[in-house]
This record gives structure tokens, C-alpha cells and sequence, in this order.
């Protein structure tokens, strides 16, 4: 008996592996600076850790409503006019197992077996994985920094043919942390519409922007499927809990999937969720992204005094997209090595996908500036000693 056929389209998540190397390395005793994990390091905040276990000894442990807790999915409702000035009403907000959820819940109700989904390279690897987990398509645009790795309309013209379905982008992107203008929105928006197609755009770096606010592709239409998370702004990753706004039309089906593929998400998280926005929560939030910007004010100028080449400024989540080609011609091999050398971690460019993958490494800063500067002390000691 095997794993159906589509498993062999799927790759293993690369950082995992290293994550694995790094933990026995700690476990002999040694001191390893993690920049590769994809999660902030601050913990949830406080109102939110009380509000959800406050619910817990109230024993308000049953099943929500598939779509997620009425209450829930006004506070989100009621977040998007405070923060963006944009009218989405709670009956098309679904609350979600994290934005993975979302994204499983989006193409299972949208990706046709065979059809073709177009997909900036690089990217956040499980999309495409995503996609042929619904024995759909993947396309890859390659994106460079000339474009600020965001696909253009151009990209879009190029890749796009009679078997295309659907687009998906980011903005802030994983792993480059570049950002979409609204125009930019609103051009991607306007051919996907000419076309039929559809277009996901996922927006779970929002918040954690350093040089003012990304625009919501809510903003663009009510026919995008708008894809957002608790994990990240909100600092909730091991809650999993997300959302996804989703035009009209499917909401029923998205309704009908989510009931019979989660049931609801889970009760707990949404509890503590409702705390998410008020207030007192929102004011540490805001307080930990100022911190986040010192930290990527920091690490950008000393990453390139080691010789790392920046070719777009991140504007938002918490990662440096590097070109390391002026180091090595193997960005797999010199992370391996780095991690094994000096302790330190950080992510290859082939988990993002084929597009250059050997000069590219990701650097997340979801660390303290102390130990940023050790580890840029560490990697300047090591380049030092590599024959070039
Ligand atoms: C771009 C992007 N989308 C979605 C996710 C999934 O996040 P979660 O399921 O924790 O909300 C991640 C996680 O790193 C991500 O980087």
C-alpha cells in the first residue's frame, strides 16, 4: 500500500530539517542563535493568555459555529473599519484554523483538479503544496528585486493561459518581506477580474509593517478572498487561529467545507482572540512592532558590512531576503555550514522555490538586537575563514 500519487510533488519543508540539526546541536551543549524559525519571539500577549484561560475555567469548551464565534467575527469586522476605513461585513469573515486553514478551505472550495494557480517565486513554500494537495496546478513567476519580488501585471500576462484558475500573492511576502502598493493591488485585481480567475491574497504580515501600513486588497473588491492570521501581529502562533474573508457568493460553500473538514476552529483560541483587539493588547502590539523595526534597522546595514547584499529593503514582516552570491555559490552548503561552524541558523533559498534558490538565504530577526549582533559577529567570523 503507498501514499497517493500526488505526494510525490511534495517537498519536505527544508527549515525543518535544519530546526532538527540545530536541536541535537543544542542538545550536545551548544549555543545556537535561531534566524531561521518563521515565528515572533515575543509570547502572546498577557490580555489574551488571561482571556482564553479564563474561558477554559468557565468551561466554554464546545464546538463554535463552523464559521467561527458571532462575537469573534464582529471584533474583526469592527477591526477593519477602525484600522484600514473599509466596510467587510462579519457574514463573510470565517475564523480559521490559522491562515494554513484559510488556505486549505480557499482552494478546496476553488482549485479544480489540473487547473493552474500562478504563484510568485519565490514564495511561501506550502502554497504550492496547497495547490497539489487539491491535485491542482502550481505556477511559478519568478520575481526579482527589480519588481521588489512582487509579481506585475506583465508576470501575470506571461504565465496565464486557458487551464489558469486563480492567483495568490502576500504583501508583506514570506520570504522577502516586500509589499504590494494599492495601485499595484488594484492592477493585479483588475486582470484577474477581465479573466475570471481568482485571487487570494494573503495578508498575515499586516501589522508588522515599519514604514507605514499596507494597504488591504480589501479595499480593491469584495470578489478577493483575503487570507489573515492571529499568528503573527498577534503573536498567537501555537493557537492556531486565522481568518479569511470571502466574498459573497462563497460563503455557503466555504460554510459546507468548513463544517465538514474542521468542524470549527478551535474554541479556546477564540476566546482569547475576542481580547486581541482591545485596546490595552493593541497598545503592546504596537509596542513590540517599534521593536521589530529597531531590529531590522539594525540587521539590514550589518548584514551587508559581512558582505550579504540586500536587493530590496524588507518593508514589513520579520525576515531579510539576502543575496549571498558574493560569499558562495551554494546557499544550502553555507547555511549547513554556518549552523555547523558557528551556530547559527538560517534558512536556504530552496524552500522558497526555484528561482535562484543557490544565492539566496532568509534571515528572520524574530530575535533580541544582542543576540542579532552576535550572530552577525559569528557569520563576519566565519565568511572570514571561507576560501571564496
Ligand atoms: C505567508 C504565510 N502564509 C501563511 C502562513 C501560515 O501561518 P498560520 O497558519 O500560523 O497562520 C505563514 C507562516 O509562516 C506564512 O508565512
Amino acid at each position: 500500500m503507498e501514499s497517493a500519487e500526488r505526494l510525490c510533488g511534495i517537498e519536505p519543508f527544508y527549515v525543518m530539517e535544519l530546526l532538527a540539526r540545530a536541536k541535537e546541536l543544542e542538545a550536545q551543549g551548544r549555543d545556537i542563535i535561531h534566524m531561521e524559525v518563521g515565528e515572533p519571539d515575543f509570547p502572546t500577549p498577557e490580555p489574551v493568555r488571561r482571556a482564553g484561560a479564563q474561558a477554559i475555567l468557565d468551561g466554554r469548551m464546545f464546538y463554535t459555529n463552523a464559521l467561527g464565534l458571532p462575537e469573534l467575527r464582529q471584533a474583526i469586522s469592527d477591526f477593519y473599519r477602525e484600522r484600514y476605513r473599509v466596510d467587510v461585513p462579519a457574514s463573510r469573515i470565517v475564523v480559521t484554523a490559522g491562515a494554513s486553514g484559510a488556505l486549505v478551505l480557499a482552494l478546496a472550495c476553488l482549485a479544480n483538479p489540473g487547473s493552474e494557480w500562478l504563484l510568485p517565486d519565490p514564495g511561501y513554500p506550502c502554497n504550492r503544496h496547497f495547490v497539489k494537495s487539491f491535485d491542482a496546478v502550481p505556477v511559478g513567476m519568478p520575481v526579482g528585486s527589480g519588481t521588489g519580488f512582487q509579481p506585475t501585471v506583465d508576470d501575470l500576462a506571461r504565465h496565464f493561459n486557458n487551464r489558469t484558475a486563480g492567483v495568490m500573492v502576500a504583501s508583506p511576502a514570506n520570504p522577502t518581506g516586500t509589499m504590494l502598493s494599492a495601485e499595484a493591488i488594484g492592477s493585479i485585481a483588475a486582470f484577474t477580474r477581465d479573466r475570471g480567475l481568482h485571487l487570494i491574497v494573503d495578508e498575515i504580515y499586516h501589522g508588522l509593517t515599519y514604514d507605514g501600513d499596507a494597504p488591504t486588497a480589501l479595499a480593491a473588491g469584495d470578489d478577493i478572498f483575503v487570507v489573515n492570521s492571529f499568528s503573527k501581529y498577534f503573536q498567537m502562533t501555537g493557537w492556531r487561529l486565522g481568518w479569511l474573508v470571502v466574498p459573497d457568493r462563497f460563503v455557503r460553500d466555504i460554510e459546507k467545507l468548513a463544517q465538514n473538514l474542521f468542524i470549527a476552529a478551535s474554541t479556546a483560541a477564540q476566546h482569547a482572540a475576542l481580547a486581541a483587539f482591545h485596546p490595552e493588547t493593541i497598545a503592546i502590539l504596537e509596542e513590540r512592532r517599534a521593536e521589530m523595526k529597531r531590529r531590522r534597522d539594525f540587521l539590514v546595514p550589518a548584514l551587508e558590512s559581512v558582505g550579504l547584499k540586500i536587493p530590496v529593503r524588507p518593508s514589513g514582516a520579520f525576515y531579510i531576503y539576502a543575496d549571498c552570491s558574493g560569499l558562495t555559490d551554494d546557499s544550502d552548503c553555507f547555511c549547513r555550514k554556518l549552523l555547523e561552524d558557528v551556530g547559527v541558523a538560517v534558512t536556504p533559498g530552496k524552500d522558497f522555490g526555484i528561482n535562484q534558490p543557490e544565492r539566496h538565504i532568509r534571515l528572520a530577526y524574530a530575535n533580541q538586537i544582542s543576540r542579532l549582533s552576535e550572530a552577525v559577529d559569528r557569520i563576519r567570523d566565519f565568511v572570514s575563514r571561507q576560501e571564496v
